[in-house]
């Protein structure tokens, strides 16, 4: 059998901090550098999904991308395009909103969404050159 994988990407702008409250600001600045800085930064964030899984001999398609990119724009641009995320997402407000915790949160944002038969990876890129993948837990 073939196994196809299929993959939409997509972008985002969003703000965050690194940082833990029950640190000092020493040790966060220590830990976390600039990412800490009390006054946020922001990230033109890349995010690729890619669904894996085998050719409908009806359609010829893995998954048809048009649902892809609904999923996509409902379940993560709209909710994390131009926002603060540590303030005005509920999935960071216990959990640092690093590239690998967005990309876990996103995943499971997505995951209940796509046919069980198909396996769901997530790449982000947080600057052209920083980029994590999360395929599922294991
Ligand atoms: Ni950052």
């Amino acid at each position: 059998m073939n196994k196809v994988t299929v993959c939409r990407k997509a972008h985002f702008n969003a703000a965050h901090r690194l940082y833990r409250k029950d640190w000092s600001d020493v040790k966060n600045e220590a830990v976390f550098d600039k990412c800490s800085n009390p006054y946020y930064h922001g990230h033109n964030y890349e995010l690729i999904v890619s669904v894996a899984g085998q050719i409908d001999s009806e359609t010829g398609y893995v998954m048809d991308m048009k649902v892809l990119k609904d999923l996509i724009k409902t379940h993560v641009e709209d909710a994390f395009d131009h926002k603060n995320l540590n303030e005005q997402v509920p999935e960071f407000a216990t959990l640092i909103p690093t590239a690998e915790n967005m990309a876990v949160v996103i995943w499971d944002k997505l995951r209940p969404h796509i046919t069980a038969a198909h396996d769901l990876s997530v790449t982000l890129y947080e600057t052209p050159r920083n980029f994590v993948r999360f395929s599922g837990p294991n």
